[in-house]
């Protein structure tokens, strides 16, 4: 049977005192609700609608690339005139999947666990008990009746001993659309809230004996709602320790479960071993052997097998062949194309540039726009002239070349097979294959040099004497 989904998100978020839209805030670098989105469309939705109010540019503008619905729900009158918003989209013969905006942790399995429990009743609720149900809404079963869900009773219309009850609403329920449809019809706003409350439903569907079944999920944390940046804080840590056990479990040797981020997704090959405070963004792939260093940041990048990362190293959008050497303190940045061996070393800058087999730029230097061949070694303080102020040009330095420390190759230049730079040259023109460039100001030594004299120090000011 096909699958719509209803994600409501038009709420504000007033408790995140922010700009931003709640379900745009991001964890673990994601909108909130773009994470319920892509669990949606893991599981095959037929259609996403999107309930929405507020910071509608801004949410339009972060979820441009999903096919949505959308669906304005002008004022916030409640969860049920919500739904109401997306009832055009619906056909009576489908089921109807409605999820909150604001539980980012939800996974596929537990959706799709809750659609399956739906082809058995008439209406499916995702349910969980909590030692503090405060808030919630509660799950009223007859007790008489073979424990059967007769209702949801709101935390702020609740009796005392309803009050009592920790089974809770999730907000996430599956149900036909034609029923959904009729039972929206008759909803009224008449309660503690004056809101039109979803959770009236239930009854509705008790009353005309509808079978409904209740499932729950496999870890409580993926129904939990985020309503203020400490539950936020506190849903990443959960979602980043979850991730670092799925890494472990797959092999990772990882030194502290609590102190690893990863903002996207990690593939990783055997016996990868990562440091502390690492920070994965984007797309990255780890070979086989890696190790990574304390406090480095990896984005979008590929590190072949058996590379080594050593601390506070950034690494964003490059590829690294096998047994590369990175850092302590190196930066490879956009373009950044790595052969099997280089090696680059502390406070060395890298863009749009390869680096040879074997290749090594081991200290203070900027590689910009550049071909670097095989077994290139590159001095400390080398830099890479490649821009005049508008345009960007290339520096070829091919196999074998050896560049002496503190030069300036100011691009375009070649630098052919085997040539050496003398340390400190000021490299404008091309080198031929096997030569010796030597560019800089010719030494002089002086005899009798009078080395200038140190006056003798002025007396203190009276008024300075004490302080
Ligand atoms: C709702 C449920 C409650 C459940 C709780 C779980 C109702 C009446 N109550 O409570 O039983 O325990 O969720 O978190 O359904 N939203 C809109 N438009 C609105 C109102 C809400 O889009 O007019 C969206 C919010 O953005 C949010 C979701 O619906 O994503 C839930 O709304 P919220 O106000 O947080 O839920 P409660 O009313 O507290
Ligand atoms: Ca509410």
């Amino acid at each position: 049977m096909a699958l719509s989904v209803i994600i409501l998100a038009a709420g504000k978020g007033t408790r995140m005192k922010s700009d931003l839209p709640k379900v745009l805030h991001p964890l673990a670098n994601k909108p909130i609700v773009e994470h319920i989105i892509d669990t949606v469309k893991a599981i095959d939705a037929q259609s996403i609608n999107l309930v929405y109010g507020h910071g509608a540019d801004l949410l339009k503008q972060a979820l441009s690339h999903h096919e949505l619905n959308w669906c304005l729900q002008a004022e916030q009158l409640g969860t049920g005139h919500a739904v109401m918003q997306a009832q055009e989209h619906i056909n009576d013969e489908d089921d109807v999947m409605i999820l909150v905006g604001d539980a980012p942790l939800i996974s596929a399995e537990t959706l799709k666990k809750l659609a399956t429990v739906k082809q058995e009743c008439d209406l499916a609720l995702l349910t969980v008990d909590l030692d503090d149900p405060n808030g919630m809404g509660r799950i009223v079963r007859d007790a008489n009746e073979g424990y059967n869900i007769k209702a949801i009773v709101e935390h702020k219309d609740a009796t005392q001993a309803q009050r009592e009850i920790k089974e809770i609403n999730t907000g996430m329920m599956v149900m036909g659309g034609a029923d959904l449809k009729r039972w929206l019809g008759n909803l009224s706003s008449d309660n503690a809230q004056n809101e039109y409350y979803l959770t009236d439903l239930i009854a509705m569907a008790a009353a005309e004996g509808k079978s409904i079944q209740a499932a729950q999920p496999d870890w409580a944390r993926e129904v939990e709602g985020i309503n203020n940046r400490a539950q936020l804080a506190s849903l990443e840590r959960a979602y980043q320790l979850r991730q670092a056990q799925t890494l472990m479990h797959e092999g990772v040797h990882i030194a502290d479960p609590a102190r690893i981020d990863v903002r996207g997704s990690l593939k990783v090959g055997k016996d990868v071993s990562i440091d502390v405070n690492a920070v994965f963004e984007g797309d990255v792939i780890l070979g086989n052997k890696v190790t990574i260093g304390p406090n480095c940041v990896l984005k979008n990048c590929v590190i072949g097998d058996e590379c080594k990362i050593e601390a506070f190293s950034h690494i964003e959008q490059a590829k690294l062949a096998s047994q590369c050497n990175i850092g302590p303190y190196a930066r490879l940045r956009p373009g950044s194309d790595l052969s099997e061996g280089a090696k680059i070393g502390n406070f060395v800058e890298v863009k749009k540039a390869t680096i040879g087999k074997g290749s090594k730029v081991n200290h203070l230097s900027y590689i910009g726009d550049a071909e670097v061949g095989e077994g290139v070694n590159i001095g400390a303080g080398t830099i890479t002239c490649n821009y005049d102020g508008v345009n960007k040009f290339k520096t070829q330095i091919h196999d074998g070349v050896f560049v002496g420390s503190n030069s300036s190759l100011v691009a375009p230049v070649t630098i052919e097979k085997g040539a050496t730079i003398g340390a400190g040259s000021t490299i404008t023109k091309s080198v031929d294959a096997e030569h010796l460039a030597i560019a800089r100001g010719k030494q002089r030594n002086i005899a009798g040099w009078q080395k200038p004299q140190k006056k003798t120090p002025e007396k203190t000011p009276e008024r300075n004497k004490n302080k």
